[in-house]
């Protein structure tokens, strides 16, 4: 009802002016989302997902929050996990403006941003200075880190080092970004040596925070073995799945939301085919957009899921609508968990 009232003010609005806008207002009153919102009481939907549970098997995905200034405002609205960042060692303003446009009929974005954010001191100040954090946080806050574009790809490695080393002990989740088609060279990390390099410098042991590796929906899918055997064997709690997406004839950047759903389903299928044989996480992302496609991919084994594009055309209706029909389905199946409900879905 509220954002069929904001939609068409912000829509007639430049994109990063009302993004930046809102996320101004949203800081300062967290509250809001407590009435936007799906129902408080979730907890049947508990969903593990490494070392947390998420409340609602849904998650907000990176981008929408840069710099960690509305965590409240999305941990009450109801996802299940709030993805901040990109967040890179220094500030930078990222690529020229306009770099952030709409596609309203098809339900898609395109956004050459370039990782513009306020950098790891300032997202470290806002994070730490979440009321309640780590143990006693009921919503999972995941940091997404890359590398700052002036850092030279041959030394990639220490910006991730250093943000990994920042972020441990304050995140439930940390999440390596290499697949932002916005820095150029970022890409090329996600090859096996390029990775390794990445992963090895983290230094893990069993037991850290769990950490993710969000990929491209443009790689090579003959390559995601080895993404999937070097995430093994560091340590890698699971892969995330997919950042935006290139189509030369739209221009430059990368693009999300329903044009990108069916690329980015393909890569999904082999994801959850390849991170099952090796025991790791999935988290599913890319052109989700309806409550079917989300049921088709639980179908099809996933488990959690981010949103960003289909948030920013449909609002706080959509989780609304997720949860009602996941409760209704629930209710179907005569199960009293989401796990349950899972199980019973992935039976066939
Ligand atoms: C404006 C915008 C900025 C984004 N910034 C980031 C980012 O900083 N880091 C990242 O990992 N993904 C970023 N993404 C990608 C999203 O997290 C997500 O992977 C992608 O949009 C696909 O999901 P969707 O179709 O639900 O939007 C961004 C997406 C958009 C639209």
């Amino acid at each position: 009802m509220f954002y069929n009232l904001f939609k068409p003010i912000a829509f007639a609005m430049d994109a990063e002016k009302v993004h930046d806008l809102t996320i101004s207002i949203l800081s300062k009153n967290g509250h809001w989302g407590s009435f936007l919102g799906v129902s408080e009481s979730n907890t049947n939907f508990n969903l593990k997902v490494g070392n947390r549970t998420w409340s609602f098997p849904i998650g907000l995905a990176a981008g929408l929050d840069k710099n960690a200034q509305c965590y409240d405002f999305f941990d009450n609205l109801g996802f299940g996990a709030v993805e901040v960042g990109t967040v890179t060692p220094l500030a930078q303003t990222g690529n020229p403006k306009p770099r952030l446009f709409r596609y309203p009929k098809e339900e898609s974005l395109r956004n050459c941003m370039g990782f513009n954010n306020l950098g790891s001191d300032f997202m470290f100040e806002t994070v730490s200075r979440l009321p309640q954090y780590k143990e006693q946080r009921p919503t999972p806050l995941g940091v997404n880190i890359g590398k700052n574009k002036v850092t030279p790809d041959e030394i990639a490695h220490e910006d991730y080092r250093f943000l990994y080393e920042k972020f441990k002990g304050l995140a439930d989740y940390i999440v390596v970004n290499v697949s932002s088609p916005n820095t150029p060279g970022l890409r090329e990390h996600q090859s096996r040596d390029g990775l390794e390099m990445i992963l090895k410098s983290l230094e893990r042991r069993e037991g850290d925070v769990d950490l993710f590796v969000k990929i491209s929906p443009d790689m090579n899918i003959e390559s995601l073995p080895d993404v999937i055997e070097v995430a093994k064997k560091y340590h890698v709690t699971g892969i995330i799945g997919t950042n935006t997406t290139i189509m030369e004839d739209r221009g430059v950047g990368g693009i999300s939301g329903k044009l990108l759903f069916d690329k980015a389903r393909v890569m999904r299928k082999k994801c959850l085919e390849l991170t099952k044989e090796a025991g790791l996480e999935f988290i599913g992302v890319g052109g989700f957009s309806s409550f079917e496609e989300i049921l088709e991919y639980w179908k099809d084994g996933g488990r959690a899921v981010q949103i960003y594009s289909a948030f920013i055309f449909q609002g706080p209706d959509l989780l609304k609508d997720i949860e009602h029909k996941t409760k209704e389905l629930m209710d179907f199946h005569g199960v009293s968990t989401f796990e349950e409900l899972l199980e019973r879905l992935q039976e066939g």
